[in-house]
């Protein structure tokens, strides 16, 4: 027997009612509105009705065709946006796991180090990376023109004003601010337009200065030694190379046995074998000069440490410029 209009309405109304998608609600129409549709049937067939049932007939089904019409658009307007995946929720999947933050093995290195100074009784300083030309440059016995500014490839913001391309201005900054005995370490991010395996236009770096009477070049020696020693182990190789600084006499850059082919040579090491981690040397008088101090009491030693050279030594690194990329399954293997 042909369904009666009220049961057909009845049927589409649960079935819109379970339509979980766009689609689902489409096909509906389709199957009720369609060219061979049961509401497009029985409006078809109504014309074989006894004559006295044909307009009550004909008018329900003209009312449950606007309904569904209707309420199908409704439902698609609600649905839209949504698609097949969204409906059905897979509840035995495993969950999202979030990965928990962590430092960046720069800012590790940096503490790490700025922690062994503290235990040997130095203090934190700071100083701006957007630096004036006298602090980076003048009060360290580098006056302009002077041929030691191309040692560093500088970005200028005036004529006045430098990205620091060192940290040593903060050298100035402290001595400007205290009297002897001064002892501090300072880190911080430099630039210098520079890029290839072991250099990038930002990098870091960790200033010490220390000054007090008697101060020697075996007291640089001595500390450096034991710093570097408790940032790798007592059996790392350093050696003291002699170097020029316009504000350290005399001057020495130390370099570490390149721990990734044990000093045979590679790549990383310009095939020397070494790996040259910072500068240093004894504060040059003219520095003192600049500052006020008395040159004829104090004596004193500095020097500057690259931290992502110290960074790659430690971790057996092979570019620096991976510290930059931001490469998430790098990062997190620290
Ligand atoms: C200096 O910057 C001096 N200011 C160091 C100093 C301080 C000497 C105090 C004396 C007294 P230098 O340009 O060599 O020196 O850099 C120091 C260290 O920074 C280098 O040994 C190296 O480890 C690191 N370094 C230099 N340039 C880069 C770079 N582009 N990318 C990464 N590390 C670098
Ligand atoms: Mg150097």
């Amino acid at each position: 027997m042909e369904k009666t209009i009220d049961q057909i309405r009845d049927d589409a109304l649960s079935e819109i009612e379970a339509a979980a998608t766009p689609d689902d609600i489409n096909a509906l129409s389709v199957r009720y509105l369609g060219r061979k549709g049961a509401i497009t049937r029985y409006l078809r067939n109504i014309s074989g009705l006894p004559a006295d049932q044909r307009p009550e007939a004909g008018q329900k089904a003209n009312q449950t065709k606007k309904l569904l019409e209707g309420l199908f658009d409704e439902r698609l307007e609600a649905l839209a946006g949504r698609t097949d995946s969204d409906s059905r929720i897979d509840v035995s999947l495993p969950g999202r796991a979030q990965a928990p933050g962590m430092l960046h093995p720069v800012t590790r290195i940096s503490r790490e180090i700025c922690e062994i100074f503290a235990g040997l009784g130095f203090d934190i300083a700071e100083g701006p990376e957007v630096e004036l030309d006298f602090y980076n440059f003048e009060a360290l016995n580098i006056p302009k023109n002077h041929p030691a500014r191309d040692m560093q490839d500088t970005f200028y913001v005036s004529d006045n004003i430098v990205l620091r391309t060192h940290t040593s201005p903060i050298q100035i900054r402290t001595m400007e601010k205290q009297k002897p005995p001064v002892r501090v370490v300072a880190p911080g991010k430099v630039y210098r337009c520079d890029s290839d395996l072991t250099h990038t236009p930002m990098f870091h770096q960790i200033e010490g200065l220390l000054v007090d009477k008697n101060i020697s070049f075996g007291d640089l020696k001595g500390i450096l030694t034991t710093v570097v020693h408790r940032i790798f182990d007592e059996k790392t190789s350093l050696r003291f190379r002699p170097s020029f600084f316009p504000f350290t006499e005399p001057s020495a850059e130390v370099d570490i046995l390149c721990v990734i082919c044990r000093g045979k040579g590679c790549r990383v090491c310009s095939h020397t074998g070494w790996l040259e981690i910072l500068g240093s040397g004894m504060v040059d008088p003219a520095v003192f000069d600049n500052v006020e101090y008395d040159k004829d009491k104090y004596t004193g030693f500095a020097f500057g440490m690259g931290m992502e050279r110290i960074a790659m030594l430690k971790y057996g690194i092979d570019d620096i410029r991976k510290f930059f990329e931001n490469d998430y399954r790098f990062l997190r293997q620290f």
